[in-house]
């Protein structure tokens, strides 16, 4: 390996670390835009896969101009970056959350490359190769516009959602809220059988007097039908407050259900 003695020669080795970033970049960017459940992030991988390829083109050119080979050096950093980031979002639950974890990693990828494009960029300026220095810039400009899109969307939508998101065992929006609807509906059809019953027997009581010798055995007869103990229940739920506190107690509702 040569000896980097220079600026001139960390400066080329620079270029090459670049280089070999890119590359590496160019090869996960894919998959990331892939992994992404949301429309935008993934669009905003592709936007930027397109734009990186564009970066490997503008440092071969660089090393070109300086008459040299335009070969890359292993880059360590983004290697770690990139197997870091792939770890975390291969543990991520689907959906938000992993589209949380993708621009995490992608934004470590970035800060990464502005922090080598802009010691690149000095060194080039330092060094005389105003042209070299001018193309740094300018994909230095595109990582930073990268880095503030992937914000955007991880505030304006990402984030909130995954914050939003229930733990994996939490099946607030599966079973018990489907068993807290028909409840729900339930009881709302108990109430109206009720109301039917209830003008039926007052009809009766009008027709055979006042008398309460009349409505007691109907009551009992009711109770006998074994359906009354239900509509009891499910008419005591029917009110607003009853019905959300139906969906905490949504399991013992099913296993009395269960019981008959
Ligand atoms: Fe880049």
């Amino acid at each position: 390996m040569a000896k980097v003695d220079t600026l001139q020669s960390l400066f080329v080795q620079e270029l090459r670390d670049l280089l070999d970033a890119e590359k590496q970049l160019v090869r996960t960017l894919p998959r990331m835009a892939r992994m992404a459940t949301s429309p935008t992030l993934s669009s905003a991988l592709r936007e930027h896969l397109e734009e990186t390829r564009g970066h490997v083109s503008r440092l071969e050119q660089a090393l070109e101009s300086l008459g040299l080979r335009a070969s890359s050096k292993k880059c360590v950093g983004m290697q770690g970056l990139i197997e870091d980031g792939e770890e975390t979002i291969d543990e991520a639950e689907d959906g938000p959350v992993r589209d949380a974890a993708l621009i995490g990693a992608a934004q470590r990828t970035e800060h990464y490359e502005m922090a080598g494009y802009g010691t690149a960029r000095t060194f080039a300026t330092l060094l005389g190769h105003a042209g070299i220095a001018s193309v740094l810039e300018t994909t230095l400009n595109e990582e930073k516009a990268a880095d503030a899109k992937l914000t955007t969307i991880a505030e304006a939508m990402v984030n909130p959602e995954a914050a939003a998101e229930p733990p994996a065992g939490d099946d607030r929006s599966g079973f018990a809220a489907r068993t807290a609807e028909w409840l729900g509906s339930t009881a709302g059809a108990a109430v109206g059988q009720i109301g039917r019953m209830a003008g039926r027997l007052a009809g009766a009581g009008q027709k055979m007097g006042s008398s309460g010798a009349v409505r007691r055995p109907a009551a009992r007869k009711t109770t006998a039908t074994g359906s009354s103990a239900r509509t009891r229940t499910a008419a005591k739920r029917s009110s607003g407050p009853v019905r959300r506190a139906a969906a905490k107690t949504a399991p013992r509702a099913r296993k009395t259900s269960r019981s008959r």
